[in-house]
C-alpha cells in the first residue's frame, strides 16, 4: 500500500519558505538549528521510569518487538538502547533487541546507520552533551565516544556493539505498518513527535492501523508535541488503548 502524504507532511514542511525564527520556545529554537528536531534523551519521556516500566510490563515475556517510528537521525533509538542497558542490565535488556527503527527521510537514516550522530551546534551542543551525561550519569564512554572532525563538527560515535542492536530503514510509517502482520503481541511502538505532520484523516488512519497492528500486551508511546498539537492521544483512546501509569504511554491489554 502506498500513501500519498498531504501538504501538511514533513517533506512539504521542509520546502516552505524560511520563517523568521522565534525564541519563544525551546522547540522552535532547536528546530531552527536541527530542522528534523530531535535530541538525545528528549525530556518528554522519563527514560529511567520507562525502562523500569517495560521491565515490569514484560516480565515473563521471552521476546518483545520494539519499533521506533520517525526515528529521525537515530538519536531516539540510541537513547532507548542506552537507557535499557543502563537501567535493566545487558542480559535483561536483550529481549527488547534489535530495535526496528525507521524514518521517511533517507538522509537521516543514512546518518543513523553510520552510528556517527552530529551533536547540536554552539551553546546547544553544551546543553545536549550535559543532557546525555546526566542521563548516563557520566558513564557514556562505554556506549560511544565524542569525536571532532577537522572542521570542528562534533559527533557521538557509537560502538559497533551498540549500533548492531538497531535495524534502521527508510520507510513511511503507513507502509511500514501495512507490510507487517496484524495483532502482533508484545510489541512496543515509539511513535513520538511526528503526528503533527499528519492531517486529521491521516491521524485517524494511523491510530486505527496501530490498533490493528498491536495485539495483546502492546504499548504505544507518544511525544509531547503529539499531545499538544495533534489528536494522537484521544485517537488512541478511541481505538482500544488505555493510558498507562507512565505519562504518554498507551497500552493495549487484549
Ligand atoms: C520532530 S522529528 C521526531 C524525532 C523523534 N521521534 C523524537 O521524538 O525526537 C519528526 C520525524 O518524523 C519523520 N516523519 C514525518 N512523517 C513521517 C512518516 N509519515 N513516516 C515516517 N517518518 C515520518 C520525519 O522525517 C522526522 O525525522
Amino acid at each position: 500500500m502506498n500513501i500519498t502524504l498531504s501538504p501538511q507532511s514533513f517533506y512539504h514542511k521542509q520546502n516552505l519558505p524560511a520563517q523568521k525564527p522565534s525564541f519563544t520556545s525551546n522547540y522552535q529554537v532547536i528546530n531552527n538549528r536541527r530542522p528534523y528536531c530531535t535530541y538525545f534523551f528528549r525530556e518528554d519521556l522519563k527514560w529511567k521510569s520507562f525502562a523500569k516500566y517495560l521491565e515490569r510490563r514484560f516480565k515473563g515475556t521471552e521476546k518483545v518487538n520494539v519499533y521506533n517510528a520517525a526515528c529521525s537521525d537515530g538519536t531516539e533509538s540510541y537513547a532507548l538502547i542506552m537507557s535499557l542497558i543502563k537501567h535493566l542490565g545487558k542480559e535483561k535488556a536483550e529481549k527488547f533487541f534489535p530495535v526496528k527503527a525507521f524514518d521517511l527521510n533517507s538522509q537521516l537514516i543514512e546518518i543513523a546507520k553510520s552510528g556517527e550522530i552530529p551533536l547540536l551546534s554552539g551553546i546547544y551542543r553544551m546543553a545536549e552533551s550535559l543532557f546525555i551525561k546526566l542521563n548516563m550519569m557520566f558513564k557514556e564512554d562505554k556506549y560511544f565516544k565524542y569525536v571532532t572532525q577537522p572542521d570542528g563538527k562534533r559527533f557521538a560515535k557509537f560502538d559497533d556493539n551498540i549500533k548492531d542492536l538497531i535495524e534502521f530503514r527508510r520507510s513511511n510509517i503507513f507502509n511500514e505498518i501495512a507490510r507487517r502482520n496484524k495483532n502482533e503481541e508484545n510489541s512496543v511502538f515509539l511513535c513520538r513527535n511526528m503526528w503533527m505532520y499528519l492531517t486529521d484523516p491521516e491521524q485517524e488512519k494511523l491510530a486505527s492501523m496501530l490498533s490493528e497492528f498491536c495485539g495483546k500486551n502492546s504499548v504505544v508511546v507518544l511525544g509531547e508535541y503529539d499531545l499538544s498539537t495533534s489528536k494522537a492521544g484521544e485517537l488512541l483512546l478511541k481505538n482500544g488503548f488505555e493510558e498507562a501509569y507512565i505519562d504518554k504511554v498507551y497500552e493495549k491489554m487484549v
